[in-house]
């Protein structure tokens, strides 16, 4: 069991003085980070009880114009500003895993507090992060990786810390739900409306990490080691993304009263022998059209979070893009002046519970497949067969004329994973049916 709570002091620098911040990346977050300083300096210092004083802005490429940014500033070696004295906090809006890793590290071990928006890095290495960040007695701040603007992190870790979370579920990608949302009710194609979420800046750098639930699936791990008090990792998650789904899929979802969403599900459950567990799963999901998760458009996020004594709770807001990023970016910069100024230090990570990680197999589902069966007496019983021998039970059952065949949707009720799966794979390889066209899971 681990239980990292330090109850360590940090005197503060005293009221008034400037805290020193370096920045690191100034691309579409960054450079609404920097703007929203800048802009907002003096409400920022009341807020803050001492000014903000940038003292460097990290990039790649000098060359590039940086309109509003004073030239002396910028610099590209980021290691060597993090270090210097009069920096108080690094703010890491870069991305990717290794070089990030690095300089994180570095700054917190400086005794530097950090604020970022990587996702992808804390889902990785949220362990070695907070214990750096424990061991300097400094903040480590990431509200802005899940979920941009919704603060969603600060309320598992304060607002609900003294609850009993049983699930969180949502959609925390904006690129595929923005995708997902055009090609629904615009009949868009799934490249152009990539192509789309990349120019309005809602797509990590290689949005391989969108549309293949990689990102969601980070956020997943954050939200689930938040909530379950236990370490959950990227690599922990079951992840699934959405370059697999057609127009015809979300066609068929519609006419059945359903659309697809990328869900992100982290829940606690009980094993057979009451063993209690934490599953992370991303997926791309059957939602009921009357279900609030449905209206969930364009690059909108929205979190449902289901507790023992709050009982169930939703947070919609903007999921993606500089502006809703940059906004929650500045409220941990805030938070962390603060402390630099005041003294004192955030809540940090628990994950005293450390349950253990469910396998996916062990985790209940319900499937809606889609598959052209032969059109000839007695394939639906050997279908329903099939099911049967897994002990599946069949919700819905529905036949269609499909040219020479016949079409057959069915919807399962509740059960295991690992026994839909080899359903599936049994039914692929079962005489009488033609192709499993589509499965998806169901909310
Ligand atoms: P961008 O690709 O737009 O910007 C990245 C910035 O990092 C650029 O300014 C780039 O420099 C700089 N950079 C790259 N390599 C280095 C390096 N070696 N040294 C110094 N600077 C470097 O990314 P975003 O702003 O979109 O995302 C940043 C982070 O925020 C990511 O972790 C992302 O996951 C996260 N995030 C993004 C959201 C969004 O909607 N975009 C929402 C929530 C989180 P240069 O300008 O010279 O190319
Ligand atoms: N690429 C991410 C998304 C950015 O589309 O949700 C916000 O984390």
């Amino acid at each position: 069991m681990t239980d990292n709570i330090q109850p360590t002091f940090n005197p503060g620098k005293g009221a008034g003085e400037p805290v020193g911040i370096a920045i690191l990346g100034h691309g579409t977050v960054g450079t609404e980070v920097l703007r929203l300083m800048s802009e907002h300096s003096d409400p920022l210092a009341h807020r803050i009880g001492g000014p903000l004083e940038l003292k460097g802005v990290a990039v790649s490429d000098l060359s590039k114009d940086r309109a509003g940014v004073d030239p002396s500033l910028l610099t590209d070696d980021a290691m060597s500003l993090i270090n210097r004295d009069d920096v108080d906090i690094v703010v890491e809006v870069i991305g990717g895993i290794d070089y990030p890793r690095e300089l994180v590290l570095a700054a917190l071990q400086a005794g530097k507090s950090v604020v970022t928006a990587n996702k992808a890095l804390v889902a990785a290495h949220a362990d070695e992060l907070a214990e750096a960040a424990d061991a300097a007695n400094v903040d480590l701040y990431f509200e802005a990786a899940v979920a941009a603007a919704i603060p969603v992190v600060s309320m598992l870790r304060r607002s609900l810390a003294g609850d009993q979370i049983e699930r969180i579920s949502g959609i925390v990608n904006g690129t595929t739900n923005f995708i997902l949302d055009a090609m629904e009710s615009t009949g868009a194609s799934y490249e152009d409306a990539l192509a789309e979420a990349t120019r309005l800046g809602y797509a990590e750098a290689d949005p391989t990490a969108d549309v293949e639930g990689h990102d969601a699936a980070s956020k997943a791990a954050i939200l689930a080691s938040l909530g379950f008090h236990t370490r959950v990792k990227f690599t922990d998650v079951y992840c699934e993304g959405i370059s697999k789904i057609t127009a015809d899929d979300i066609a068929a979802a519609r006419n059945a009263g359903f659309v697809i969403k990328l869900l992100a599900i982290c829940e606690r459950i009980s094993d057979a022998n009451g063993q209690e567990a934490v599953s992370a799963r991303v997926h791309p999901t059957l939602v009921p059209r009357e279900h609030p998760l449905a209206s969930v458009n364009e690059s909108y996020n929205a979190i449902f979070v289901e507790a023992e004594a709050a009982g169930r709770l939703m947070f919609y807001g903007n999921g993606a893009g500089g502006n809703p990023t940059a906004s929650a970016v500045l409220g941990d910069l805030v938070g962390a002046a603060r402390n630099k100024v005041h003294g004192g230090r955030a809540p940090g990570e628990n994950t005293y519970a450390n349950l253990p990680i469910a396998d996916f197999g062990s985790v209940e589902t319900r499937y809606h497949i889609d598959m052209e069966v032969e059109d000839r007496t007695g394939v639906l019983a050997e279908v329903s067969a099939t099911f049967a021998s897994r002990g599946i039970s069949l919700k819905t059952v529905r036949q269609e004329e499909s040219g020479e065949h016949a079409r057959l949707i069915v919807v399962t009720h509740g059960a295991l994973e690992s026994d839909l799966a080899a359903t599936v794979e049994e039914l692929k390889r079962s005489p009488g049916v033609k192709a499993v066209d589509s499965v998806i899971r169901l909310f």
